[in-house]
């Protein structure tokens, strides 16, 4: 029996933090309103440079090098995002394979909105389990600031940038992870969408200025949805891994809202000890908030061999997901900040840039590669001698001496 370890974890916030003062001078609301009603008092936002796929190659090296797995030997990167680095193709996760020097991977997006992680975690798994891979990277990436209408107080308040990671890797130890639920209820598909720029809505400039590409949402609705959804699916992927909730060590749901994991929370008679949450710091990260939140509460020690967490996800779609996993491997958190901080992050730079350098050589020569097969080398002709390049050489040029 094959069963799957959670073997790296990484992740990604942008430097820039928004708090709920700075919102109160951008629309018509107040830390107070956005601290009681969600929990938040501030996000991360992505700069110029910074995009949905930096976020999730930074989350995905930081997997790789805890995991210590050479990136070759990954066989499939899946990126769960509603906020992908191109509107329509390539997809993140191709860009996210390059980037990595994934070289051996098949790589495709998920778009399970806020469940998007626990939706790939399951794919991620079962390609594991049934013996078609060996090594799989789960990303949950997203810049919702990016599709947020900052002049929409119900819905600017609550959303904010970063990227979480998982190496996921086949193992026959008999833990790691232990179930996954997955459900959807389309019919609810428009109560939190982002009308504009699809098929039915194609881009045009009406459906910009009607404000049509950005996030809309029912949050009455949704809130309903979502404090019976969260419990629901938590006990069912609690009693599809043969366990009882008081098995359960730690609870990480997705970071939407405190009331809402509250809610849930009562409702499932678990201690908020036993919840992690940072929506406080992050706001609602959606596909990401998992993993981030998963990497925080490993660094904080509060999770290592043995330990029992439940991972449940609910939001656009609307869509719901709940896994159990049995933490299986011990845990080697990266250098914290402090002595040896400066040459670590130094040399993390470094990593990168080399990652892009190589990303950028292979494009010059796959440049080149064209170039050569169209012929369009400076008109198919030797420079210096005017002659074709495809002619024979001349007698004695070009022969082994
Ligand atoms: N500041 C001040 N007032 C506000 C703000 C704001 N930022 N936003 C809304 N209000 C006002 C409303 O206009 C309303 O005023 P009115 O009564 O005069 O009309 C009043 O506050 C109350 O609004 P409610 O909608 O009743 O507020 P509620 O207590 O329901 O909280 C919230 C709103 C926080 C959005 C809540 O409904 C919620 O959390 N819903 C779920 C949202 C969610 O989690 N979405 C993401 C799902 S995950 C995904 O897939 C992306």
């Amino acid at each position: 029996m094959r069963h799957v370890q959670i073997v790296g974890w990484g992740k990604a916030l942008p430097q820039r933090v928004l708090t709920n003062r700075e919102l109160e001078s951008m629309v018509d609301t107040t830390d107070e309103w956005i601290r009681t009603r969600t929990g938040i008092r501030e996000r991360r936002i992505v700069g110029p440079k910074e995009s949905t796929l930096t976020l999730a190659a930074k989350a995905a090296r930081d997997a790789i090098e805890v995991a210590d797995v050479a990136p070759s030997k990954i066989d499939l990167v899946i990126v769960s995002t509603f906020t992908p680095e191109f509107g329509g193709m390539p997809s993140t996760a191709s860009l996210l394979q390059d980037a990595i020097g994934a070289d051996n991977a098949g790589a495709f997006d998920l778009n399970a909105a806020c469940s998007g992680f626990v939706y790939g975690l399951a794919v991620g798994q079962a390609l594991i389990k049934s013996g078609l891979h060996e090594t799989v990277l789960v990303v949950g990436a997203e810049t919702l600031s990016r599709i947020v209408d900052w002049k929409d107080r119900a819905t600017c308040v609550l959303f904010g940038d970063g990227a979480g990671a998982v190496l996921l890797q086949a193992s026959a130890r008999p833990s790691g992870v232990l179930s996954c639920v997955l459900g959807s209820d389309g019919s609810g598909g428009e109560l939190l969408s982002v009308p504009g720029g699809g098929s039915r809505a194609p881009a045009t400039f009406q459906t910009v200025s009607d404000s049509s590409h950005f996030i809309k949402m029912n949050g009455k609705e949704v809130y309903k949805f979502a404090v019976s959804a969260l419990p629901r699916s938590v006990r069912q992927a609690v009693a599809q891994a043969g366990m009882q909730l008081s098995d359960v060590d730690l609870f990480i749901p997705h970071q939407a809202n405190i009331r809402i994991i509250g809610s849930a929370a009562e409702a499932l008679g678990v201690p908020m000890s036993k919840v992690f949450t940072n929506v406080e710091r992050y706001g609602n990260t959606s596909a990401a908030s998992i993993p981030i939140a998963l990497c925080e509460a490993v660094e904080a020690g509060l999770v290592d061999e043995g330990t029992k967490l439940v991972l449940a996800g609910f939001g656009g779609g609307l869509s719901w997901g709940a896994a159990v996993v049995e933490w299986g491997v011990p845990v080697r958190v990266r250098e914290p900040a402090g002595a040896g901080a400066t040459s670590a992050h130094l040399l993390h730079t470094l990593r990168d840039r080399m990652h892009d350098t190589r990303s950028l050589a292979r494009r010059a020569a796959r440049r080149v590669d064209s170039m050569l097969l169209d012929k369009k080398w400076d008109g198919g002709t030797d420079r210096r001698t005017g002659s074709s390049l495809d002619a024979p050489p001349p007698d004695g040029h070009g022969k082994a001496t």
